[in-house]
């Protein structure tokens, strides 16, 4: 068999490398319009972070996986050809702000229909609004050529973030959702065929189409709402004296609750929580479901405020004025494990930070200097870059980032910043000197010892 997938990205990469190394006999080739993209696939520097990413990568690189910017001939060979491009949230016309921008999407749909001589099934991994299959089936087959069949299925993906090889590997489940004709049963059985070369068949789970398609929206706003839900608590706590993390001990030993996501922080960031929640907050208005709608965006209203909440505590803590104070912002990612900085909770932080006039100094282990220059510059982040680049440095070593700084901010919960020697940066820093622990990471009763002031989430100190 031939594979095909349209997009080489944080789900196409790892997907198809891990694809690649359990099917020996399939071969794979992933494609994508960025030219630097493939050219970085094809280098020693991957073009993403990923634990364990790269041994996988080389294993299996010009063996049984390849990466081509020919997008034509990997067309024309596949059998079955993976869309997992980008699906934004749109910038622009109806549903600006809310709807998933498809043109990408469609644009992958009218190469296949132009390109293709052969039946294919064609698998939509992309996260899509329910019923996006229907305008994919649209395009093909109002294009489609005498003799040629094509099945379209939806597979969506669950992997996360700095886990994305261990989660492939041992995938909860497989999701596929497919059309209820035999035709459909027959696709469906070929895409579970090369899932079963490594999953346990009884964890690969076959639905309707808009059932799978939904059901990743869903899984993405319960995750999302459970964070939302203990950041919620994380207020009441600084308010009262509990202690968010014995809350969630307490709350998430429980069974039927469970404890996983429920790890209060400065907010979840991420490509895919808000576009995915936004999107489906949409589907319900069109549905005419405004109670549901502003059900979930609830949990996107909590997330602003809680990344606000963080922010404004620094301010008020430095005696309410940041102005011309340097402060070291540890963490750009939106998490650990990552150099993906998408809607990271750090840029809200930096921005409040920039406009009250604070220096920031910022280190991040896997994040390019570049990329958190562009952020930080970004129009919808600044309207004068110039004065973000003057007040902007970027470290590649902790110590350098705090030394004469007023306060020492974490906002994503890298393993290494737990081992700092906080002693060592006591000394380096102006006093009083603060630490905003963002993530819960650190030891506050050793740093109040050593002479910090220290601010959590969801603990009153
Ligand atoms: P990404 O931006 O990292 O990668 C998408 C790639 O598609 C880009 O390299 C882009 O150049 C390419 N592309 C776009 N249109 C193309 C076209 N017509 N032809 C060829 N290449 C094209 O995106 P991603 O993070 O990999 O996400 C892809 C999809 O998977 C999204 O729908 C996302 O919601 C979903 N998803 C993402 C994650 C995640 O952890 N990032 C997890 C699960 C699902
Ligand atoms: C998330 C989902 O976990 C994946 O299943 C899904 O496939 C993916 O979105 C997607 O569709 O893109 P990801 O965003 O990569 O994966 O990472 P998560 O581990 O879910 O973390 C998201 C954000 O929530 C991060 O900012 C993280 O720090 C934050 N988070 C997570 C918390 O604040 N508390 C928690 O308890 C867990």
């Amino acid at each position: 068999m031939k594979v095909c997938c349209i997009g080489a990205g944080y789900v196409g990469g790892p997907t198809c490398a891990v694809m690649a190394l359990k099917c020996p006999d399939i071969v794979i080739t992933l494609v994508d319009k960025s030219s630097e993209r493939i050219a970085q696939w094809n280098s020693d520097k991957l073009p993403i972070y990923e634990p364990g990413l790269d041994e996988v990568v080389k294993k299996c690189r010009n063996v049984n996986l390849f990466f081509s910017t020919d997008i034509e001939t990997a067309i024309k060979e596949a059998d079955l050809i993976f869309i997992s491009v980008n699906t934004p949230t749109k910038t622009c016309g109806n549903g600006k702000g809310r709807a998933a921008d498809l043109k990408y999407v469609e644009s992958a749909a009218r190469m296949i229909a132009e390109i293709a001589q052969s039946n294919k099934i064609v698998v939509e991994k992309s996260t899509v609004p329910v019923r996006a299959a229907e305008s994919i089936m649209h395009i093909l087959r109002a294009n489609q050529k005498p003799g040629i069949h094509y099945d379209i299925l939806s597979n969506p993906e669950f992997l996360a973030e700095g886990t994305a090889i261990n989660d492939l590997l041992n995938a909860d489940r497989v999701l596929i959702g497919g059309e209820e004709t035999t035709e459909g049963h027959e696709a469906v059985a070929k895409l579970s065929w090369i899932y079963e070369h490594w999953i346990p068949k009884q964890n690969i789970l076959t639905t309707n189409t808009w059932s799978s398609e939904l059901s990743k929206l869903a899984a993405n706003a319960f995750l999302a709402q459970r964070i939302s839900s203990i950041n919620s608590l994380s207020a009441v706590c600084e308010a009262t004296g509990a202690d968010v993390s014995e809350v969630a001990r307490a709350v998430g030993l429980d069974s039927r609750i469970g404890s996983k996501f429920l790890q209060a922080s400065v907010g979840f960031g991420g490509s895919c929580f808000q576009k995915d929640i936004l999107n489906l907050i949409y589907i319900c208005e069109n549905l005419n479901l405004p109670e549901v709608a502003a059900y979930w965006q609830q949990v996107i209203d909590m997330n602003d405020y809680q990344k606000r909440r963080f922010s404004q505590k620094i301010i008020e803590s430095l005696f309410n004025t940041v102005s011309d104070k340097r402060i070291a912002i540890l963490g750009f990612a939106f998490k650990k494990n990552t150099g993906d900085t998408r809607e990271t909770a750090a840029i809200t932080v930096c921005q409040t930070l920039l406009e009250e006039g604070a220096k920031l100094d910022i280190y991040d282990p896997k994040v390019e200097p570049e990329q958190i220059i562009d952020d930080l510059t970004h129009p919808s982040v600044t309207e004068s870059p110039e004065n973000v680049k003057k007040a902007v440095q970027i470290h590649s070593d902790p110590y350098s980032a705090v030394r004469a700084t007023h306060a020492l901010v974490i906002c994503t919960e890298w393993d290494e910043f737990v081992d700092l020697d906080f002693q060592r940066i006591y000394q380096s820093m102006m006093k009083p000197a603060y630490i905003f622990d963002g993530r819960k990471i650190l030891d506050h009763e050793r740093l109040h010892q050593i002479g910090f002031h220290v601010q959590t989430i969801g603990k009153k100190y």
